[in-house]
């Protein structure tokens, strides 16, 4: 457990606020099931869908600390990443929250940390984004070159902050590095660690598989809440993450996407969670980014799009501008055709072997393409194919594990997967110029020296 005396304004009396295991269990309710911060993809609409199919803790996408701390800009950007206006992001049914910042200057993400901190129940850090973009804004997995500065970050929160701080990372190439720098971060101050199995070279079509065995190390090595993130795609992967790393929580950004009701052990049929996702954004002071529901209606119905090529096209057509009721009823009306089409095949396929989920073979099981499902992307062409990116630490250099669980024993069809859109999103994303790579060069260009 870990305590901080916070001083209160001038009045010189000291409250303590909860660290570690105690705000753990406390304050977030011992969350074994965690979905990711997602830049436009993890907001409100989509936390209370997920919330309502077994997360018991989500992030809110990533959010630049330096724009939304100016207080002449601000009020028009915060409103569109964190609306505190209409009550309802970080309201009661949007708990427990965490909201994620990116930064590499302390007062200004200290600044930013204090506009939040009424609404939430921990402000986290990233630094695991392995873009190009935040190569150049200086953030996420390039500030590992960086460690004073991490620990600054750090500190600065946990020093003057009434709730805890966080931080999401990466794993660096050695697992002696990786239990260091989550050491140094606890040192820092930060009362839950995530761990992210892969690299920061370990991205696109070098993706590879997440590197449980470093995540199990981290979780032995430091005394606060470990969230284990990468390679969960099925119920069954969450299970056998928990058992490997030992972690207190499990993390999922991809597979919850496609399937928001993986921690709930089921694939619903993906058009009614379309429709119900639609359903809450319609519901919702809160505006939630025409990017956003796109991105999330193309992910839910991903199984189905290759065989209702002129149902995708209709969905890559909604423009998104115009009132969002209209917009929302756009989407709602092709999701219904899809409903239609989905029904009609699933009735025909009867009591036949693929109208039923398959067991788990090599990682991988045949679900019917009506049904919420993991995505798994083709793999690279085989010039680029390289050599298993991936390697266990040899078993000498780690304490042997308590719950057994290896690196080694994951199936290699998870090796495919991948982060980003697919390639209809991508067209569509490009078309419209809003990319998450564009809108958040944007906003980095907009705040930091590049
Ligand atoms: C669409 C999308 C957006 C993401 N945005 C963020 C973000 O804002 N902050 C962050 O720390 N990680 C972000 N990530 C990374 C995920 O949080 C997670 O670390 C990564 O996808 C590995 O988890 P997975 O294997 O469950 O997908 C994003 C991932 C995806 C797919």
């Amino acid at each position: 457990m870990v305590d901080v005396m916070l001083r209160d304004g001038g009045s010189g009396s000291t409250s303590r606020k909860l660290g570690g295991y105690e705000f753990y269990r406390e304050v977030l309710g011992s969350p074994k099931f965690v979905v990711a911060p997602m830049v436009d993809q993890s907001e409100l609409a989509w936390r209370i869908l997920s919330r309502k199919y077994g997360a018991q803790l989500v992030y809110t996408p990533m959010i630049s600390a330096k724009t939304f701390a100016v207080p002449h800009a601000g009020d028009k950007f915060r409103k569109k990443v964190f609306d505190m206006i209409h009550g309802e992001e970080g309201g009661a049914e949007d708990r427990p929250l965490i909201v994620q910042f990116c930064a590499n200057d302390p007062e200004a993400l200290l600044a930013a940390a204090q506009i939040v901190e009424p609404f939430c129940d921990a402000v986290d850090i990233n630094l695991g984004c392995p873009q190009d973009i935040a190569r150049k804004g200086r953030y996420g997995s390039f500030l590992q070159d960086d460690w004073d500065l991490v620990y600054s970050l750090i500190n600065i929160l946990h020093e003057n902050l009434r709730i805890p701080v966080t931080a999401k990372f990466r794993v660096l190439p050695s697992v002696e590095r990786t239990v260091a720098y989550a050491q140094m971060m606890e040192r820092a101050g930060a009362q839950i660690l995530t761990c992210h199995g892969r690299t920061r070279d370990q991205r696109g079509h070098n993706s590879g598989l997440a590197d449980w065995a470093q995540i199990a190390a981290v979780k032995r090595a430091v005394s606060v809440p470990v969230f284990a993130n990468g390679n969960v795609l099925y119920w069954e992967d969450v299970e056998r993450c928990l058992e490997a790393t030992g972690a207190d929580g499990v993390m999922s950004a991809e597979g919850n996407l496609y399937n928001p009701a993986l921690f709930a052990r089921t694939n619903p049929a993906h058009w009614t969670l379309a429709l119900e996702y639609l359903e809450i954004v319609k519901q919702l002071k809160t505006r939630t980014p025409p990017s956003a529901i796109k991105g999330h209606v193309f992910k839910l119905l991903r199984p189905a799009l290759e065989g209702n090529k002129d149902l995708r096209n209709k969905i890559g057509a909604i423009s998104g501008r115009g009132e969002l009721e209209d917009v929302v009823k756009e989407y709602e009306d092709v999701v219904r055709e899809f409903g239609e089409r989905m029904e009609r095949d699933a009735g025909a396929a009867g009591d036949a072997e693929e109208g039923k989920i398959g067991p788990l073979l090599d990682g991988k099981r045949h679900i019917p393409h009506w049904l919420a499902q993991p995505y798994f992307r083709p793999g690279p062409p085989p010039a680029q194919q390289k050599p298993a990116a991936v390697k266990a630490p040899p078993a000498s250099a780690l304490p042997p594990l308590s719950t057994g669980g290896e690196q080694s024993a994951l199936p290699a069809p998870l090796a495919e997967v991948e982060m980003g859109p697919d390639k209809p999103e991508r067209e569509e994303l490009k078309r419209k110029n809003s990319s998450l790579e564009e809108r958040e060069a944007k906003r980095v260009r907009e705040v930091s020296p590049v």
